[in-house]
């Protein structure tokens, strides 16, 4: 949701700026542009759509001599996706250009101050507040000038600005919104994500909120709030920019899919001790965390929630512990039973999603314990939980999540283990039993990706329907949710995911001669319960694609499609039985033409509320 780079070195600006637009496409967004400092003022270049469109405009543009620049991708809130509302966004004289991830919440207020003030607006965003207002603070101090902006304003933001009058440099700031500064040898860079600097450097420091940063090509000067300067730590990026490209596949979403054995192989490797027992203590969880715990409250958004209903059932069937598992912007305002005889365990790839962060501070606030279950190093999510237990999926590039919401299932399976170690609830042998299944699983989901070819088959029958259901009992119940989901966000298809044996409360009248229906039957405990109810949907002239993993003889009227997992044991079928459905959103959103990586009004990262 939204993407800023900027750049100032020795190279030239824009073409670097255009290349870390290009990486950043992934998190969403409907324009872009890009400010360039020159010896004649600032060249600002806008389009409406894709960064391709904006790279167009710039070759057409000639040569600009420049090493100093900013770029922008667009999500829109405030204004319609036009060329006038792109970012960035100048002052009225044009010598400061301004960029802006997040929403101004108080802009309106701001922007009858300035227009009295005789400011002109251009544009319907809340950014361009920021552009005239920085243009008002700012008497040749670029930090002086965003602190005083910083202090007026309300929402979340990042923010990065260039001005005419100070060549090579940049100044940014952030609140609520992600923000790193690439640390090169004599050039540097921001952004909102890793892959913008890899061009350049692994190295990089993590903006703080509140924080104000003077970028040049040889210094980056850190400001806390007060205009005190402060040091950071570096880090260093621990996987390779090959990860964030597309590798011969014709989607990001495809390639990830692939990449599910070793993600989750990664998120295990080095959790599970000698011993055989599931050992997270280098995160600082270990058995006292759940020993006297009342309740476990599981908090994300989208898939992530999702991954986390899968959690639930395994923490409940398990570890006996009650856990409420919450869509994290109900959470945050539904005044929450938390206190510190609680967990809260909060989900989430990108680890900077505004209602899943907000959540987390609600539950800090009301004094749980809580954990992060966070695929991006460093992200606001990881940064503020108590303890971050990093999913080692690799950077995820697609909008729809399929190798991070794998990853979180395995480390939400070590958890739960780890809880019923410590409640007593399974014996240290059970529990070594699962980790020994949980160390095969990664081979399982390999053998479970051997079904694409099928399931590319099952997309060409059924591709041309308009609706699609999905059900599913148990932990099949959490699964569906997600193939559920999948197939809504790639294809465009409406699609529903319901409990086995709510059919028949309503949702049966829908069914109809040919109705697609993805069923699973992957839960032991309710197999022959669920049975029960894909025959309701034969009955009814209902086409079943079932899904199933035991060693269980099927009737052969049962189903028209067939796919047979490898077995293992029943908590952990739901990172089997989530590909195939995986490949099916894929292979249908492929023939309907939709845009795979880029769902249409979808954003990786979503930050705002
Ligand atoms: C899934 O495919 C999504 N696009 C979306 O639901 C996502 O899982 C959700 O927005 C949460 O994101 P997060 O994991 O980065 O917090």
């Amino acid at each position: 949701m939204c993407g800023i780079v900027g750049y100032t070195g020795g190279k030239q600006a824009a073409p670097v700026l255009l290349k870390g637009l290009y990486t950043l496409e992934y998190r969403g967004y409907d324009s872009a542009g890009l400010s360039l400092q020159t010896a004649g003022g600032i060249v600002t270049i806008k389009a409406k759509g894709r960064v391709e469109e904006l790279e167009k405009r710039v070759n057409a543009a000639g040569r600009i001599e420049s090493n100093c620049g900013i770029g922008h991708t667009r999500w829109a809130t405030h204004g319609a996706p036009s060329d006038r509302n792109s970012h960035p966004h100048n002052s009225m004289d044009g010598s400061v250009s301004l960029v802006h991830n997040g929403i101004i919440e108080n802009y309106l207020e701001l922007k009858t101050e300035l227009q009295a003030e005789g400011y002109v607006f251009k544009s319907d965003t809340d950014t361009e507040v920021v552009a005239h207002l920085f243009s008002k603070y700012y008497h040749g101090d670029g930090v002086a000038a965003m602190l005083d902006v910083a202090r007026r304003l309300r929402g979340g933001y990042a923010l990065a600005v260039v001005t005419a009058d100070r060549p090579g440099e940049l100044i940014c700031t952030r609140r609520d919104n992600p923000l790193i500064v690439g640390l090169g040898e004599g050039e540097n860079m921001i952004a909102s994500d890793i892959p913008a600097i890899m061009a350049i450097t692994r190295d990089f420091i993590v903006v703080g909120d509140g924080e104000v940063v003077r970028v040049t090509p040889e210094s980056v000067e850190v400001y806390d709030k007060d205009g005190v300067r402060i040091e950071k730590e570096v880090q260093t990026v621990n996987w390779d920019i090959q990860g964030a490209m597309k590798g011969g596949y014709d989607h990001f979403m495809i390639k990830e899919i692939m990449e599910q054995p070793k993600a989750v192989r990664d998120s295990i490797a080095s959790r599970i001790s000698a011993d055989g027992l599931p050992d997270l203590m280098s995160e600082g969880v270990g058995a006292e965390l759940f020993a006297d715990v009342r309740n476990i409250h599981i908090i994300a958004c989208g898939s992530a929630y999702y991954a986390g209903l899968a959690g639930k059932v395994a923490f409940e069937r398990l570890a006996k512990i009650p856990v409420m598992a919450n869509v994290a912007s109900e959470f945050r305002y539904s005044d929450p039973i938390v206190d510190s005889h609680d967990v809260c365990v909060v989900i989430s790839q990108s680890g900077e999603t505004a209602d899943t962060v907000a959540a987390l501070r609600e539950a800090k606030a009301r004094g749980a314990t809580t954990v992060a279950i966070v695929n991006v190093l460093a992200s606001t999510a990881a940064r503020e939980a108590d303890h971050v237990i990093y999913t080692w999926a690799g950077p995820e590039i697609a909008v729809a999540t399929t190798k991070a919401y794998s990853a979180q299932l395995a480390v939400l399976y070590l958890l739960a283990l780890t809880a019923a170690g410590a409640r007593g609830t399974l014996t240290p042998d059970e529990i070594r039993y699962y980790c020994r299944e949980l160390r095969d699983l990664p081979d399982k989901i390999e053998k479970t990706l051997a079904f694409g070819p099928e399931l590319k088959r099952l997309a060409e029958l059924y591709c041309a329907c308009d609706d699609t259901y999905f059900i599913g009992r148990g932990i099949d119940y959490m699964a569906v949710q997600e193939g559920s989901l999948k197939l809504k966000e790639i294809a465009y298809v409406h699609s529903e995911a319901y409990a086995g044996g709510e059919l028949k409360h309503g949702p049966i009248s829908l069914i109809v001669d040919g109705t697609p229906v993805v069923a699973l039957a992957c839960d032991p405990e309710l197999y022959e319960k669920q049975i029960s109810n894909i025959k309701t949907v034969k009955a009814r002239g209902g086409r079943v694609i079932l899904i199933t993993n035991g060693e269980y003889a099927i009737d052969p009227d049962l189903c028209d499609h067939l796919i047979k997992l490898p077995p293992c044991p029943w908590f952990m079928t739901a990172s089997l039985s989530v590909v195939p459905m995986q490949f099916l959103a894929y292979y249908v959103g492929v023939l309907r033409g939709c845009d795979i990586d880029k769902p249409r009004n979808l954003a990786k990262s979503v930050t705002v509320e």
